[in-house]
């Protein structure tokens, strides 16, 4: 079977096996990377269309009691300073936003005790009182029962990526985790109505590219709606500080497919790829992407969240610029000044 083939079934609208979606994550030549690329960012216009969706997420607590060895805020990693923001600052952060029009906001923590299902219960229903923006919550592992009271409570949509499908690298990465368990929670989020979110990492170590295939074809079996790719970036003082970097060009490659293959998704430009290639989210805009995730944690909290090293701060205006680079339009919603906005 050729690169030509596997594009032919992909216009034809046939699903893909795990031995075509591993050739094209292989693809290397100049001429088929192209193909492949714009193939997807046809594929991204004709069905999620030429506006970048932003949202913006405040990362309210850098505390975690798991011990993932990349993550640069596990525990056991020497963090700088570790904080915990109040209800009433997370609300400041959500009216800052909610000024300038950003509809969805992303709250994530560590893995953290200290915001019971209560705490955020009345945290949710307050944002939701006081400027009605959908909420995606990202606070890791939690049981069927707290999901569903959370759901109850007015969370619209929950992140928690799955990382890999890969058995054995899931458990060498994720010293306190079960990959059955983290399935388990995205069939739970799932039933419970929520806009399902989850993503891997690229470049783990052992990972080939029949690995990544899995992954593509776990987010299509689970109905999974929004997928987020980033590479893997050693972070300073964990265990994995020392490993190579993942690549730019299979992380590319891997939101191409992932586009081609669950179509009617949306595939967020990951803060990981801008923080290794300064045209990183720009380049994934152009090849199946179509949303953008801003870092709008306080300036003083910010560099405290450093999940791996020299995390690139999207702010409002970088991805302004990287939605105007990739020749895509901004949503209506946001109130910008006029010199941002389109003529
Ligand atoms: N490199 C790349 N991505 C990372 N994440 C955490 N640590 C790293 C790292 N070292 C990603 C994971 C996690 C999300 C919050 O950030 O995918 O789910």
């Amino acid at each position: 079977q050729t690169f030509k083939d596997i594009m032919k079934k992909v216009e034809s609208g046939e699903d893909l096996t795990k031995d075509e979606i591993t050739y094209l994550l292989k693809v290397e030549g100049e001429s088929e990377l192209k193909a492949l690329f714009e193939t997807a960012d046809r594929m991204r216009k004709e069905i999620v269309g030429d506006i970048v969706e932003v949202r913006a997420a405040i990362e309210f607590s850098n505390y975690c009691n798991k011990s993932c060895h990349y993550c640069g805020i596990r525990n056991g990693c020497t963090v700088p300073t570790r904080y915990r923001m109040t209800e009433d600052e997370i609300m400041e952060g959500v009216h800052e936003l909610h000024r300038v029009g950003i509809k969805t906001v992303v709250l994530q923590s560590g893995e953290d005790d200290y915001y019971t299902l209560e705490v955020l219960i009345k945290l949710i229903k307050r944002i939701k009182r006081e400027t009605k923006m959908g909420i995606t919550l990202s606070v890791g592992e939690r049981s069927y029962e707290e999901y569903k009271a959370l759901k109850e409570a007015g969370a619209n949509n929950y992140l928690l990526k799955i990382e890999t499908t890969n058995p054995d690298i899931f458990k060498f990465i994720h010293p306190d985790d079960d990959l059955e368990y983290r399935r388990q929670c995205a069939q739970w989020l799932k039933e419970l109505g929520y806009v399902n979110a989850s993503g891997n990492m690229i470049g783990l170590p052992g990972q080939r590219a029949e690995d990544i295939a899995e992954d593509i074809l776990f987010y299509k079996e689970m109905g999974i709606h929004m997928i987020g790719i980033g590479p893997f970036i050693p972070a300073a003082g964990t265990p994995f500080e020392k490993y190579p970097q993942g690549s730019v060009e299979m992380t590319l490659k891997a939101v191409a497919v992932t586009r081609l293959v669950c179509k009617n998704v949306f595939i967020p430009a990951t803060t990981a790829l801008a923080s290794v290639d300064p045209d990183g989210q720009k380049k994934a805009l152009q090849a199946g992407a179509n949303s953008l995730m801003l870092i709008s944690t306080p300036p003083k909290y910010r560099s405290n969240y450093q999940i791996y090293s020299n995390k690139n701060m999207i702010d409002l205006d970088s991805a302004v610029k990287a939605i105007h680079d990739a020749g895509r339009k901004l949503p209506k919603y946001l109130k910008l000044d006029n010199n941002q906005q389109e003529e």
